[in-house]
């Protein structure tokens, strides 16, 4: 009789924690985003569904270490890197599983896809060409022509070691081949105003404090400088020029923000709703936007300051996975042409 008293309080103390965790849906987010403005984008997210994000943000590296260490007891449900260059190395951790398609396939272009839908964009980031107004009267019009000798000494562009670079690369070498990239890098190198050195905003102000004649850089580092007072930039910025590549070939170079779902997600169904609602028309607008970069999207609107930078041809033809693909092959060029 107790026992079976006992069972029944057993079976009903079960139910009750059973519906506490039901009432009480999560996801767990890996990011190694790191902007104030996706704050609004969860909110909206748990508004919309009760589900609770929990964020834990670092670098993407050491997000998928610590991935690849938790196993198949890993709380992460979602992985979010900036570049889906970093994505290669979740994938071959084997940290990922495919996402169900239905609703992301019909939206996100199959171009900024995994092939096998292990992640997929949600917004992009441009690496173009700025040039001083006074000092260059004929910058260059593609990504190859940077390489010119027409603008020796007059490049600044960041260290090896960063991944818009690779990507940007990776690029290079799938639309040219690996001898042209190769050529290519060298002539970077030899074009250089100066060792590679600090982020993207530092190669902007090498435009301003006249270092530099030409800057390559992500287009959002310059729309900031619009909108906050970036020391060393703001001021001069009437005087930054910017090209869009290749406009009249393959287009603009653009990296990309992936998301993908974990291995061992605890909350698979949470971790669908929630890469689902990223390629919504709410989340494309503001996640894009806030941080002035581009949606994934096709047809989701840009906000004035956003647009700023006018229409372009992005690069539709090169596979983003390709990044991923050549990414050792990058690395083995640059350190082959002693790009720092
Ligand atoms: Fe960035």
């Amino acid at each position: 009789m107790l026992t079976t008293i006992t069972a029944r309080l057993i079976a009903a103390t079960s139910l009750i924690a059973l519906s506490s965790v039901a009432m009480a849906a999560e996801v767990n987010v890996y990011s190694s985003r790191h902007y104030d403005s996706d704050d609004a984008l969860y909110e909206e997210f748990t508004k919309e569904t009760g589900i609770t994000v929990n964020r834990i943000e670092g670098k993407a590296d050491e997000l998928i270490a610590r991935l690849e260490a938790e196993g198949e007891n890993s709380p992460a449900d979602v992985l979010i890197t900036v570049d889906a260059g970093r994505m290669v190395r979740a994938e071959e951790a084997g940290v990922l599983q495919p996402y169900k398609t239905d609703e992301i396939n019909k939206f996100v272009p199959e171009y900024l896809r995994h092939p096998d839908n292990l992640w997929f964009g949600v917004s992009q980031r441009a690496r173009i060409i700025f040039y001083d107004k006074d000092r260059v009267e004929n910058p260059p019009r593609t990504y190859e022509a940077l390489a010119d000798p027409e603008y020796k000494g007059q490049i600044c562009i960041r260290s090896s070691s960063n991944v818009y670079n690779q990507s940007l690369l990776a690029s290079i070498i799938e639309a040219d081949g690996a001898d042209e990239a190769k050529t290519w890098a060298q002539g970077i190198v030899d074009n250089l105003a100066r060792a590679p050195q600090g982020g993207d905003t530092d190669q902007l102000r090498g435009l301003v404090s006249g270092e530099c004649d030409i800057a390559v850089a992500n287009h959002y580092y310059f729309l900031r400088a619009y909108d906050e007072d970036v020391e060393g930039l703001s001021a001069g910025i009437d005087n930054i020029g910017w090209v869009w590549p290749n406009q009249s070939g393959r287009g603009a170079h653009l990296n990309l923000t992936a998301a993908a779902m974990a291995k061992s997600s605890p909350n698979p169904e949470e971790a669908q709703a929630l890469l689902d609602f990223l390629t919504g028309d709410y989340a494309q607008y503001h996640f894009a936007n806030q941080n002035n970069e581009y949606p994934a999207v096709p047809g989701v609107g840009l906000d004035k300051d956003t647009a700023r930078l006018g229409f372009f041809v992005p690069d539709t033809t090169t596979p983003t996975a390709s990044f991923s693909a050549n990414a050792k092959q990058a690395q083995e060029i640059f350190n082959a042409v002693n790009w720092q």
